[in-house]
């Protein structure tokens, strides 16, 4: 099954790592730990293989693809030797990448997206595309009207208005142009009604939000813990410090909200009520893409008796992401190619926001992702159509 992987954001560190990643995992450079999907519960016939894969995207930035992997090398982030090993492929897929349409009204720069996706289906005669959101982080978008219906949502994009944040035209965009969606990021992306309608008439499944990998992949763990142990939590606390391009985008007040709202919604949703605290961004550029987090967890058991935790994660962080954008690439086009329309709830498990969630334990999460697999495999079995 040939599958396009489209990365929204593509010359970031996040796409930049899955890229170089998913080119040695094709040449047999490297092995494929931290991907889920070859772990013996989900690997199996339904999903592409690392060498089915082709690569393409948009960026707004210019800065060519092999200078950015080299940049991620010398930082530690991933070994230079495969960099060097593979300047051919990196190029092709640097002659797959294009620049972000900017000129006319929306429904113009949609319709540049859609050209750029179906040529790229066209010229590599692929099965299908994915759409991959990995770029900056946007700040909570702004309702209007016209979020509401797919029919006012075309007429206000043809309008002088920026209707749409840029996640959501893509989203637009790629249902348009036939393309599953994953939102990896904490943007809007496909979270507005007239988007689902679309996809849902377009038969598009679609999958997000804001890939769970470091502190928050920690607290999907025991944060169940309390909860099944009757422990109650009084306060949880962290501190988060990075630098790199998502942590300089973070830096702006209005992307962190977006992201720390992202960050608190698992203890709400597994303990039932929301400890004392928050989660604090701070951008510490010498770090680059290796981020600190420390929690403090204070709590109460039998009798009141007060007690506390601490962990600190040091995690480098696209590291951490990028097998996991090429884990929902093939997931989500196993699901296309299976039938599967709409929000993938059955995805959860890569999430810090998931769609529809319902619930935000990792081991559920872990389960219902085996079982989606295994009938992924099995043909589809629970698909609505094919
Ligand atoms: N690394 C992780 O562990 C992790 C986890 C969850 C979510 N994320 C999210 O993934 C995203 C990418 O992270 P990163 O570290 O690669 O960031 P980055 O800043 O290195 O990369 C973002 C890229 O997006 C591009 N971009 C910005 N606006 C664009 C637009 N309108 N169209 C196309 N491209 C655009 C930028 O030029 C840049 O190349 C962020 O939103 C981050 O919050 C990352």
């Amino acid at each position: 099954m040939r599958t396009g992987v489209w990365l929204v954001g593509a010359r970031g560190s996040v796409a930049t790592t899955s890229i170089v990643g998913a080119l040695a995992l094709r040449a047999g450079l490297t092995d494929p730990t931290g991907c889920v999907t070859e772990l013996p519960d989900l690997r199996g016939p339904a999903l592409p293989a690392f060498t089915d894969l082709v690569l393409g995207g948009h960026d707004v930035a210019t800065v060519p693809l092999a200078k950015r992997a080299e940049a991620l090398a010398a930082a530690g982030v991933l070994p230079g030797r495969l960099v060097a090993a593979l300047p051919e492929e990196l190029a092709a897929v640097e002659r797959e990448l294009r620049a972000a349409p900017t000129a006319g009204t929306q429904a113009d720069r949609a319709a540049a997206t859609v050209r750029d996706l179906t040529d790229f289906r066209g010229r590599h005669e692929l099965d299908r595309v994915v759409v991959v959101n990995v770029s900056a982080t946007e700040p909570v978008a702004r309702p209007h009207p016209a979020h509401a219906d797919p029919d006012t949502l075309r007429a206000a994009l043809a309008g002088p208005e920026e209707v749409l944040p840029p996640s959501s035209l893509y989203a637009y965009a790629a249902v348009l142009a036939g393309c599953p969606y994953v939102d990896f990021t904490p943007s809007t992306g496909l979270r507005l009604p007239a988007l689902a309608t679309l996809a849902a008439q377009r038969g598009i499944p679609y999958a997000g939000h804001d890939g769970k990998t470091g502190e928050t992949l920690v607290k999907s763990v025991l944060a169940p813990m309390f909860a099944m142990r009757h422990l109650a939590v009084r306060s949880w606390s962290g501190v988060n410090l990075l630098g790199g391009g998502d942590g300089a985008t973070l830096a702006d007040p209005a992307a962190n909200a977006a992201k720390v709202e992202s960050k608190q919604r698992v203890l709400g949703e597994t303990l039932g009520y929301l400890p004392q605290g928050g989660t604090r961004i701070e951008y510490v550029e010498e770090l680059g893409d290796f981020k600190t987090a420390w929690d403090l967890v204070t709590f109460a058991g039998f009798l009141g008796t007060g007690m506390r935790m601490e962990f600190t994660w040091h995690g480098c962080d696209s590291a951490l992401a990028a097998p996991l954008v090429l884990d929902l690439a093939r997931l989500v086009a196993a699901a296309h190619a299976a039938g599967h329309t709409g929000p993938l709830h059955d995805l959860a498990f890569f999430f810090k926001d998931p769609l529809g969630a319902s619930t935000h334990s990792l081991a559920d999460q872990w389960t219902r992702l085996c079982g989606f697999a295994r009938r992924l495999h099995a043909g589809g079995a629970d698909a609505p159509r094919g």
